[in-house]
């Protein structure tokens, strides 16, 4: 009889087999909850009492962790297993431990073809194959084909996760800030009248263009603004950065409080309702800045005085970045200015021949912090005149 487990950090499957014909055979096959034995041993001895007793002549047990020696300390369950303990209780001395998705990989490889599904049809090969699992964790094996057989080579992934484990904030339906922080900021400074202000917006991303055309169909909008940060133990938002949110949007819209959860009661939080006359002013349209300039419905070609990009130009390469700023170049007044958030990113040799110099770049402090301060940054160039 042989003796096989797969030991995972919520269930422990064990199996009995015969060989017959060649082929091992099921012979009895149970599921237990791990979390309900001290120890795995104690696992395989009841399992074993639950039928007729047959000695063990091998067993082998798949293990959710690094098996090193013969040993595996898995971080999602509650025992250490080793190949000793193993075999004292099944009474054989042929006893292997290995690693769960190892297992599997000897297992996959003596599966009937009805037993596969297809993903994505493909040429079949004779080569070397990756196994991934997720489970509690991400396994992950390689089936390396040497020319004649798969030879199994046991790997940790790491026990990686799906879900971001950053501070995301999803409490608010879809948003967009950016032309009415821009608008307010403008406004507030009296940089622009508001009889002047006219705001295009423009992005690659169809569904970012039709929220934002949805802002002037919908005529008031109420914005929900949540501080991705707030104070906190050994963090401190900056007075800078709590006077600018306390003043966020006074120029275009009404403040009033708003109700989030009790975690987020240190947050710097308030609703914005904003009315036609600031949303009236505000245009969309898909536009690639890599590969175009944008066009008003006249066909003319805009001649800004302000041109905004934040976390945009990071996602470039650089001559995708050398477009894009000739575009925004060409899309400018003289001297018009651009103002984008990315400190490091674009060379003095990109700039200078496109007649866009650097007047000012500086970084903002965000929250102080003795192990991690947040930083923002600003850079402001003007369109040389001609
Ligand atoms: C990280 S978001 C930044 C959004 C906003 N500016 C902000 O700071 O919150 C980057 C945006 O750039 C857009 N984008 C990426 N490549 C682009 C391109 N070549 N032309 C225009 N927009 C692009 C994406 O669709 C996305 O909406």
């Amino acid at each position: 009889m042989i003796l096989a487990g797969d030991v995972g950090g919520t269930k422990t499957a064990l199996a009995l087999f015969e060989v017959r014909r060649r082929a091992l055979a099921v012979v009895r096959e149970s599921v237990l909850p791990s979390h309900g034995f001290a120890a795995l041993t104690d696992a395989i001895r009841q399992f074993l009492l639950e039928g007729s007793p047959a000695p063990i002549e091998a067993a082998c047990f798949g293990v959710a962790g690094p098996v090193i020696d013969g040993r595996c300390t898995a971080v999602n369950l509650p025992w250490e297993v080793d190949e000793a303990s193993l075999a004292a209780a099944v009474s054989t001395p042929r006893v292997k431990l290995v690693n769960d998705l190892e297992a599997t990989g000897h297992g996959v490889l003596g599966l009937p073809a009805s037993a596969l599904a297809t993903l994505q049809p493909g040429e079949p090969r004779k080569a070397t194959m990756a196994l991934i699992a997720a489970g509690t964790g991400l396994g992950e094996v390689l089936l390396v084909w040497d020319g004649r057989r798969h030879r199994v080579v046991s790997s940790e992934g790491g026990h990686a996760d799906f879900a971001p484990r950053t501070d995301f904030i999803d409490l608010f339906g879809p948003q967009s800030y950016q032309p009415f922080a821009v608008a307010d900021a403008l406004l507030s400074l009296k940089l622009c009248d508001a009889a002047r202000l006219q705001i295009d917006c423009v992005d690659i991303n169809e569904r970012v263009v039709a929220h934002l055309q949805s802002l002037r169909r919908r005529g008031e909008v109420t914005l929900s603004i949540l501080s991705g940060v707030s104070d906190g133990a050994g963090r401190a938002l900056s007075e800078d950065y709590k006077d600018y949110f306390r003043n966020l949007g006074s120029s275009v819209g009404r403040e009033s409080a708003i109700n989030v959860p009790p975690d987020m009661a240190s947050h710097l939080k308030k609703s914005l309702r904003i009315g036609p006359e600031v949303t009236g002013k505000i245009n969309a349209d898909r536009l690639n800045i890599i590969t175009e300039r944008f066009e008003r419905s006249d066909g003319s070609t805009p001649n800004y005085d302000l041109v905004v990009v934040t976390n945009v130009f990071p996602y470039f390469k650089p001559t995708e970045l050398l477009f894009a700023l000739t575009n925004i170049s060409e899309m400018l007044a003289e001297g018009g200015y651009l103002i984008h958030n990315e400190l490091q990113t674009i060379p003095s040799f990109f700039i200078t021949p496109l007649g866009l110099p650097l007047r000012q770049a500086r970084t903002v402090l965000i929250a102080s912090s003795e192990s991690m301060p947040l930083f923002d940054g600003v850079a402001i160039h003007q369109k040389a005149k001609k």
